[in-house]
């Protein structure tokens, strides 16, 4: 017997079976030779959520989840905040290493290039009602984007893809900005070549007549830290969106929105906004107990608590913690601070968050440096699909160059009923409203 493998016993037939394990994991395939009878389908693996299935090999990020360690391509999170800006941190995220000087200067030529965007997206995002949510209007930008470059579509086509990857980095931030100055009912700041990736982003959502504009330092260097944190974080839903979409080799900007409307969801990135209309709800640190509460009796979550994967405190919010005390120190402090503290307080040593290994996630403290900047909650999730587009494009990249990846199209276990012949319908019973089943 091979030590580097897993000896299986199929009770139904008697029958054995050796599986070999590689990385930890056995193949999920190896198992369909598992058969109670010899033309039956074979085993598969139930896991809702894919909580428990390595959907692929990635070199993109490490995240140790016990021990709270992030990692791109080799490097800890931490150093590349530090040290980093979000446009090199996205080369090394999309391409596997840092760049050169050239390199760089290269990259940073080719993105700021392509910032503009046509006037059909322009005029499309003026059509959307001022108040609709900056997150609808990002998805649906993006999306179209797919009918001005047609030539997204040749996706085996390595000189394409790149080109389609700088259009995506150097748009994402223009609709972004857009969004918001859509919003406030605010005219658009074309972007400006003469400013940093992130300077030139803070231009075109703040400038107001000012004919020079000059981003402030510190709120320049708290969005670039919190662009680099946000740039990847491996499989979660988004990512996974990316790759699914990805995976039918559907063009970049129809798999982007898709991932960007994952990350929409309040499980998801848009926690950063219900953080913060949650803080808002709660009002005052003499509140916090009797919120905390409500969450032990399951009445709501607490939000930009728990993770899927760190199970002890996440790098990120760390980071983001000391990155907001710089930016309050500009900006002045909002109140609701002390809310997040005291919540953060209470919970790491309340014995419901404790047992269940729950921590404030990246999205816990990142709206407040947003609000601090003085931008609406419902711009917030925005705020990290602009970032997070280096990683949809480091996946989708990785995807379509990997070998062992296929159209992605997972089983099922069929629950709905047997065959059944067709009712005219004068003769049918009511049943449920099909649109609520169950009810
Ligand atoms: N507040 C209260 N209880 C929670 C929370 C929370 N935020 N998160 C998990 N739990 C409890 C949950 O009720 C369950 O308890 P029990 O074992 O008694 O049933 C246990 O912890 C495990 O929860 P789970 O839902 O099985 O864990 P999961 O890995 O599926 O959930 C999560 C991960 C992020 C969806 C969840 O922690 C959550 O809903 N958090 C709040 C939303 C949030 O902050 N999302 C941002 C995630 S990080 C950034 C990102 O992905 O964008």
């Amino acid at each position: 017997m091979n030590g580097n493998s897993l000896s299986i016993i199929d009770n139904r037939t008697g029958r054995s079976y050796e599986l070999p394990i590689t990385d930890g994991t056995i193949r999920a395939m190896d198992l369909r030779q598992i058969k109670s009878l010899n033309d039956d389908f074979g085993l598969m693996s139930y896991d809702p959520g894919l909580s428990n299935t390595a959907s692929t090999r990635s070199a993109i990020t490490f995240v140790d989840g016990e021990r709270g360690i992030l990692r791109y391509r080799g490097y800890p999170i931490e150093e590349l905040a530090e040290r980093s800006s979000y446009l090199e941190t996205a080369y090394l995220v999309i391409f596997g290493e840092l760049p050169t000087a050239a390199q760089l200067a290269t990259w940073e030529c080719e993105i700021s290039r392509h910032s503009l965007l046509h006037t059909n997206i322009v005029e499309l995002i003026e059509a959307f009602r001022y108040d609709g949510h900056p997150m609808s209007v990002f998805i649906s930008a993006i999306a179209s984007l797919s009918t001005l470059y047609p030539d997204s579509r040749r996706v085996v086509d390595p000189v394409n893809r790149r080109l389609q990857v700088e259009r995506i980095i150097a748009k994402a931030a223009t609709i972004g900005a857009f969004t918001y100055r859509h919003n406030q009912g605010m005219p658009f700041n074309h972007p400006d070549d003469e400013l940093s990736y992130i300077g030139n982003l803070l231009r075109m959502m703040f400038r107001m007549t000012e004919a020079k504009y000059r981003p402030n330092p510190v709120l320049e260097r708290a969005l670039n830290i919190l662009f680099i944190l946000h740039a990847d974080h491996e499989q979660n839903c988004g990512t996974n969106a990316m790759r699914v979409i990805g995976s039918s080799q559907a063009d970049p900007y129809s798999a982007l929105a898709g991932a960007a409307a994952a990350l929409y969801g309040p499980l998801h990135g848009a926690a950063n906004e219900a953080v913060l209309l949650q803080l808002e709800e709660i009002g005052s640190p003499s509140k916090v107990g009797a919120f905390i509460e409500s969450v032990k009796r399951e009445e709501r979550r607490l939000m930009g608590f728990g993770h899927r994967v760190y199970k002890s405190y996440d790098p990120r919010c760390r980071i983001i913690k000391r990155v907001a005390e710089e930016v309050f120190e500009v900006t002045g402090r909002n109140p609701l601070v002390d809310v997040a503290l005291e919540l953060e307080r209470i919970a790491l040593q309340d014995d419901y968050f404790v047992s269940r290994k729950l921590y404030p996630n990246v999205d816990f403290y990142s709206g407040l440096i947003y609000r601090a900047m003085k931008l609406p909650s419902s711009l917030f999730t925005v705020m990290f699909a602009i970032p997070r587009s280096c990683g949809w494009v480091a996946h989708w990249l990785e995807m379509l160059t990997d070998p062992e990846q296929k159209l992605s199209r997972p089983r099922q276990i069929y629950s709905g009923s047997p065959e059944r012949s067709y009712v005219p319908v004068g003769e049918r019973r009511p049943s449920p409203a099909p649109d609520a089943p169950g009810a």
